[in-house]
């Protein structure tokens, strides 16, 4: 997903711009560029590839110099990464920095070739700013933006400088992401707040269409139709390093052990004596136990995070929970209605498909509820109510602290509607949140370097396969889709999650001599239909890397290696085996010397169909 970063104030704007930009790197992008204004001019430097190769390119053809600019890392959408399509994309008298999709950007850019206009970018972005041009007639640039933006369908964040106007940036956004940086006479705008930190904590959250016009020294914020609206300033309540590696190799290891710390800090403030407090969005036990049907929609690993859901809800509360990637769940003109719940899960709360699937529940007249990590994210706002998990900043492109936090809440709302069904007694339902209390430290103990070493042991294992299989039955093939996605998205091995019990009817075919198989095998119930699946891979030439915890025998010839973890009740394991999972696909990534939180062709957030 790109970054946007603008600067207004003081100080020299292109050293803030560079490094705001590299606080944005972790989104994922193929190439950068600023536009400064350089004694009454707009100057746009900008370059494919890594920040590091704009830095280079300025150092060679000489930096402009100024104090208000904007910047850009692009995350290619409409054109392939290159120079020409970079970003800022200019008119005669405006450049600008987009984040999202013009939809109608093709008609936009016919009428605009009538009006006369070429173009030299394949880009959407490069309509918008001809587009501008087109009605700017030297009035208020405000009305100017206002007028664009009522042609241009898709989302957009955009950060705009006039040329006529050296001093100020405008800025609005409509489905991705953009904030105010409230500074001491200086100001700022950026895609979310890792890129300020170390410039301010308070920051305003754009609204839909919200159009601020910022300077050295002053704020104005207007609607599409000109009036002015009020903000509150909000503040930033993690700390920069929060936002940083914190003596970790890469985010992704130290977000795997903040674990304990993200799943303590999501539950804790919703207990309340030893039982499950959802009164911060109204959810109470009446309410929650009056939906007929439960949807979970979601996109990747959150998805992942609501098939586990589905398991654990039906298990104990007995209530029908479909879980539905939102990519399919838009298309599919989904059974939804009036009296049903809708949870969307999405760490980023920017997620396209995710926030698309709200809308259409919300217009089907069931009730949303945004489980969600970034605070006043836009599936937030727009769901009926909102739970935020308080996993911190996740960075790195794999999704690992959401997760667990994720499935945690997850047994949150499956023990109180369980108990609000009438179908576990006070003591039961106390003792499995009391349970759950107990996760963050099993967390800390299965991230001991005794189980880690197993992990990583499994992991050198891996790192010469060409493709495997990840196997497990119930709550183990909920947890086996999320090991296969780590290991696909980090270490680029292809790999597949099966339900145990389905291999022989086709996959099985995929086994030859030292396959990979790994399989997860946390419930005791289940366990000998398990190793019997294992055996029949096992009879055919596969390496078998068996996840279990410490309370499971397992003899020689059952797995070819064994990766464990610290023993619990086997209800709540899925959290637990989480972690080894994380692991493989860490070190294998790692031993592959791959960009283990930037990986290719990914983003942070897809905010983009
Ligand atoms: C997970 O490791 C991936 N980064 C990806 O599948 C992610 O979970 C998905 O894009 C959903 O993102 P969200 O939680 O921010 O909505």
């Amino acid at each position: 997903m790109c970054g946007i970063v603008g600067y207004a104030g003081p100080k020299d704007c292109v050293d803030i711009l560079l490094d705001t930009l590299s606080k944005l790197e972790y989104r994922g992008y193929d190439s950068a560029g600023i536009a400064v204004f350089d004694d009454g001019d707009i100057k746009v430097v900008k370059h494919q590839g890594k920040l590091a190769y704009l830095i280079e390119l300025l150092k060679k053809e000489g930096r402009p110099r100024g104090n208000v600019g904007i910047g850009h890392t692009r995350w290619a959408t409409h054109g392939e990464p290159s120079d020409i399509n970079s970003h800022p994309q200019s008119g005669k008298r405006v450049s600008i920095v987009h984040n999202g999709i013009i939809e109608n950007y093709a008609q936009i850019k016919e009428f605009l070739i009538d009006k006369g206009y070429t173009f030299e970018s394949q880009t959407d972005t490069e309509t918008v700013a001809k587009l501008l041009d087109y009605y700017y007639d030297g009035d208020d640039p405000l009305n100017t933006v206002s007028r664009a933006l009522r042609d241009i369908r898709g989302s957009y964040a955009l950060g705009i400088i006039f040329k006529d106007y050296p001093d100020k940036i405008y800025a609005v956004r409509k489905d991705s992401p953009l904030i105010v940086g409230v500074g001491k006479g200086e100001n700022y705008i950026a895609s979310d707040m890792t890129a300020l930190l170390e410039y301010t904590r308070q920051y305003i959250l754009l609204e839909e269409n919200e159009i601020a016009a910022i300077s050295a020294g002053t704020i104005s914020i207007r609607n599409i139709y000109g009036d002015p609206v009020d903000k509150q300033v909000l503040t930033a309540d993690w700390d920069a390093d929060a936002a940083q590696k914190g003596g970790y190799e890469h985010f992704m290891l130290k977000e795997i052990h903040e674990q304990p710390t993200a799943i303590k800090t999501t539950i804790m403030p919703r207990v309340s004596d030893g039982m499950v407090d959802f009164s911060e969005c109204g959810l109470d036990d009446k309410k929650l136990s009056s939906y007929k049907n439960i949807y979970i929609v979601a996109c990747g690993t959150a998805m992942h995070a609501g098939v586990v859901g589905k398991y654990v809800i039906e298990q104990l509360a007995r209530t029908k929970v479909i879980v539905d990637m939102a990519s399919e769940f838009r298309y599919r003109n989904p059974l939804i209605e009036k009296g049903d719940l809708v949870i969307l899960i999405s760490q980023s709360g920017e997620t396209a498909d995710t926030k698309e699937a709200l809308n259409i529940s919300k217009r089907l007249g069931a009730d949303t509820l945004a489980l969600v990590n970034v605070k006043g994210s836009s599936i937030a706002r727009d769901a009926d109510m909102v739970m935020y998990t308080h996993a911190g900043p996740e960075i790195s492109v794999a999704s690992t602290k959401a997760f667990t936090v994720q499935i945690s809440m997850m047994y949150m709302f499956a023990f109180k509607l369980a108990y609000a069904k009438g179908l576990i007694d006070t003591d039961t339902y106390k003792d499995y949140v009391a349970k759950l209390i107990g996760i963050p430290d099993k967390i800390e103990a299965a991230l001991d370097e005794s189980y880690v070493s197993q992990a990583q042991h499994a992991a050198s294992n891996v790192t010469a396969a060409q493709s495997l299989l990840y196997i497990g039955r119930g709550f183990d093939y909920a947890l086996s889709m999320e090991g296969s996605l780590k290991l696909k998205e980090i270490s680029y091995i292809h790999s597949e999650a099966y339900a145990a019990g389905e291999l022989k009817h086709g996959p099985i075919a995929l086994i030859s001599q030292d396959t990979p198989v790994i399989a997860v095998a946390t419930q005791r119930s289940l366990y000998e239909k398990t190793l019997s699946n294992i055996k029949e891979v096992k009879a055919r030439g596969a390496k078998v890397i068996l996840i279990c915890s410490d309370g499971f025998a397992v003899k020689d010839d059952e797995a070819d290696y064994v990766v464990r973890t610290p023993d619990y009740d086997e209800f709540l394991m899925p959290i637990i085996a989480s972690v080894p999972l994380q692991l493989i696909a860490y070190y294998t990534s790692v031993l592959k010397g791959i960009d283990v939180d930037k990986p290719r062709n990914l983003a942070k957030s897809v905010t983009v169909e």
